[in-house]
């Protein structure tokens, strides 16, 4: 079985380097002693060159985003090869708080490409922004998932994990989050699409994980009934607390 996962997004903070240090300390510490989890702490990118570390299953760097080009005039911008030379070997791609800044599918999968040339494990976030009784948040979700994955090859889908995150359940409390059951569902219906994307058999063993307010006190019954092979966690991942919580709960499910 491969291992579970648990990717701490830290978002825009914290906002001084003592104190994103003291975070980074503490989650090594957590990982520790894990057998069947790892987790990948994505900071600020403008801290990840002072958490330099040694290559290792249970304890990982990732960014929260990149450009697609490697180098060159643009302005701003972070390269997939400048995050892979600090040690980053994840990057998540396309979370709705990009998308919400105007960051469509076509952007989305030309940093996937551009990840992937790198050998970069990519997070690629999905989600419907609500949910009708119709259902059609089911197309908006297969449209995007098909549109971020456009052009990327079969051969990568082995660097590729999926983060399924509600929009509407993202950054509140454990019990606005998606009820395990509804989670399962979407399991499903993602694998589906991306059967239809790479075909069965790579689909299999493609990871999806949920994402939105996922905290202490609901990781065990996620990840026990909603099938997912992990979390991508928010505000959670900068409160220790929260976070041995949920990799506690993760390490036994
Ligand atoms: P949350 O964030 O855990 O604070 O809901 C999850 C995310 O946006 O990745």
């Amino acid at each position: 079985m491969s291992k579970r996962l648990i990717i701490a997004n830290w978002k825009m903070n914290p906002t001084t380097l003592i104190e994103a240090k003291k975070i980074f300390i503490k989650s090594k510490l957590l990982s520790a002693k894990l057998k069947k989890t790892s987790i990948i702490v994505c900071p600020p990118s403008v801290y990840l060159s002072a958490f330099r570390i040694k290559k290792s299953q249970k304890f990982s760097l990732g960014a929260q985003d990149i450009f697609w080009k490697l180098s060159g005039a643009h302005t701003g911008e972070i390269s997939p090869l400048m995050i892979a030379n600090l040690g980053a070997s994840f990057c998540i791609v396309g979370h709705s708080e990009r998308r919400i800044l105007g960051e469509t599918d076509e952007v989305v999968s030309k940093k996937l490409r551009s990840l992937f040339k790198e050998k970069i494990t990519t997070i690629l976030c999905v989600g419907e922004r609500e949910r009708d009784v119709q259902g059609h948040y089911l197309e908006t979700l297969s449209a995007q998932i098909r549109g971020s994955l456009r052009s990327v090859e079969r051969k990568n889908a082995s660097k590729l994990i999926i983060a399924y995150e509600p929009i509407w359940a993202i950054g509140k409390t454990a019990d606005d989050a998606i009820n395990p059951r509804k989670l399962h569902e979407m399991v499903i219906f993602v694998r589906k699409v991306l059967a239809q994307i790479f075909g069965a058999e790579t689909a299999k063993k493609i990871r999806i994980l949920y994402g939105g307010s996922v905290e202490g006190k609901n990781a065990h019954e996620l990840i026990s009934n909603g099938h997912v092979s992990g979390f991508l966690v928010g505000h959670a991942s900068l409160d220790m607390r929260e976070f041995s919580e949920i990799i506690k709960a993760v390490e036994k499910s």
